[in-house]
């Protein structure tokens, strides 16, 4: 009964040929394992960010007057309008916990290799934009923490020496965190950043297709091949094989989100923050500022820096200094082969540090610098997280080294299952 119409599409858009490149006849690896799952929850999660997040936006009101009463309203007469909220806030934080464990997986398999410079460097810019759309939508409720942590934030651009102040006052718009702030992180936060994220992924699918899915084990399907058919003897088509495997684990991450949306939306306080339900007041700072999670390990490492000269752009330029390295990767690491499973012991124990550093980070960068008190004259967490800064860098700086100095052992020909 459909063949006529798609006949008729067909004469028209390419559409089954679309579904035979992208799905049907696209040939991945046959051993993807459980950390292959999480690009296409992240393809999930954007959708449920963008789809929770038209239906906010039809009863919040961008206007720091209103702005606050407007989230209280959603969440108490808007009908479902607490689940809409919750599912959105909820969104956010499960987006960063796939990101990190699907750029993770990249670290472990050698991911982002020859021929997947591109593929690797659109994610990073994902990524950048993720931050952004997180920070813009964080200032959107209003709440004591959305007005400090863009206060924060926005004055760290004002250490840029020279341009700094002017570049604080072009971002917010006026002298301090206000309304035109606020209306101007709306337009970013629902139109600019999530038309750039949907054409960021397009491109960075498109890149992956060109030159095909890498695997546990880091080596290229492509180099053996039936010599009938022509397909990779280690492929097996997309869809029907992955698409399944790929809603199994669609269902047990849903099961994990709705336990969070109903049971513990604000996680203790990590994926809400407590102050954010006390209204902006620019008259009153809170006692302890901190991001929310995702961003404290950078955050860790701004506080890290001494200031120099009473001025904090050093500690700027190292946070910024640890996302941007992140895009040199693919050209640091100089190892014979791609996967850890092949990997010597250099660089096992080189990515357990980094990640353990990265970890701790995250951890101190909740907390007031104090917790640890006084050692010597030295404040522990602080001297703790100057550790953890310098191994964090350490990671990327001797991997040139470590990869070639390593122990690697030979690749198999074939992928192992
Ligand atoms: C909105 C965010 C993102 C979406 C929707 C997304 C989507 C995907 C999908 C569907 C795949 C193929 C399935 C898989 O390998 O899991 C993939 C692969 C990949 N992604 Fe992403 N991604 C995102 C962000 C990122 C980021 C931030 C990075 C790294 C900086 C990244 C790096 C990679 C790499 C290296 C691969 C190839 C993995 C391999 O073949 O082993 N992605 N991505």
């Amino acid at each position: 009964m459909l063949t006529p119409v798609t006949t008729w599409i067909d004469e028209r858009f390419p559409m089954s040929k679309m579904v035979r490149e992208h799905l049907t006849e696209y040939y991945a690896p046959k051993n993807f394992n459980f950390w292959y799952f999480f690009g296409g929850l992240a393809i999930f999660v954007l959708g449920i960010q963008i789809l929770s997040g038209i239906f906010l936006t039809m009863h919040y009101k961008p206007d720091a007057d209103k702005a606050f009463a407007s989230v209280e309203y959603i969440m108490r007469d808007v009908p479902l309008g607490w689940l809409i909220r919750y599912v959105h806030s909820t969104g956010a934080s499960l987006f960063f916990v796939v990101i990190y464990l699907h750029m993770f997986r990249a670290l472990l398999y050698g991911s982002y290799r020859k021929p997947r410079e591109l593929l690797w460097i659109f994610g990073m810019v994902i990524y950048l934009c993720l931050m952004a759309e997180a920070f813009f939508g964080y200032l959107l409720p209003w709440g004591q923490m959305s007005y400090w942590g863009a206060q924060v934030i926005v004055n760290l651009f004002g250490a840029v020496p020279l341009i700094g102040p002017d570049l604080a006052v072009w971002i917010r718009g006026d002298y301090v965190v206000s309304d035109a702030t606020l209306s101007r992180f709306f337009a970013l936060h629902v139109i600019a950043v999530p038309i750039a994220l949907l054409g960021l992924v397009v491109a960075h699918i498109l890149s992956l297709h060109e030159v095909g899915s890498n695997n546990p084990d880091g080596i290229d399907i492509k180099k053996n091949k039936d010599p009938i058919s022509g397909k990779p003897l280690d492929g097996i088509p997309f869809h029907p094989y992955y698409t399944v495997k790929d809603i199994f684990g669609l269902v047990i991450f849903m099961i994990i989100f709705a336990f969070i949306v109903f049971f513990a939306p604000e996680m203790g306080g990590y994926f809400l923050e407590h102050n954010n339900f006390i209204p902006a007041d620019p008259l009153k700072t809170p006692d302890h500022i901190a991001p929310v999670w995702y961003f404290t390990p950078f955050y860790s490492i701004l506080r890290a820096v001494p200031p120099m000269f009473g001025s904090q752009f050093p500690g700027v330029l190292a946070m910024g200094g640890a996302v941007v390295i992140l895009f040199f990767l693919p050209w640091l690491d100089r190892s014979p082969v791609r996967s850890i499973r092949y990997k010597g012991p250099l660089f096992k124990i080189s990515l357990t540090i980094f990640v353990a550093s990265f970890l701790l980070l995250g951890y101190l960068g909740l907390k007031p610098t104090n917790i640890w008190g006084q050692l010597g004259g030295a404040d522990v967490a602080t001297v703790v997280a100057q550790l953890c800064t310098v191994l964090y860098f350490m990671f990327f700086i001797s991997l040139p080294i470590v990869s070639i100095l390593d122990r690697t052992k030979v690749e198999p020909d074939r992928v192992t299952s």
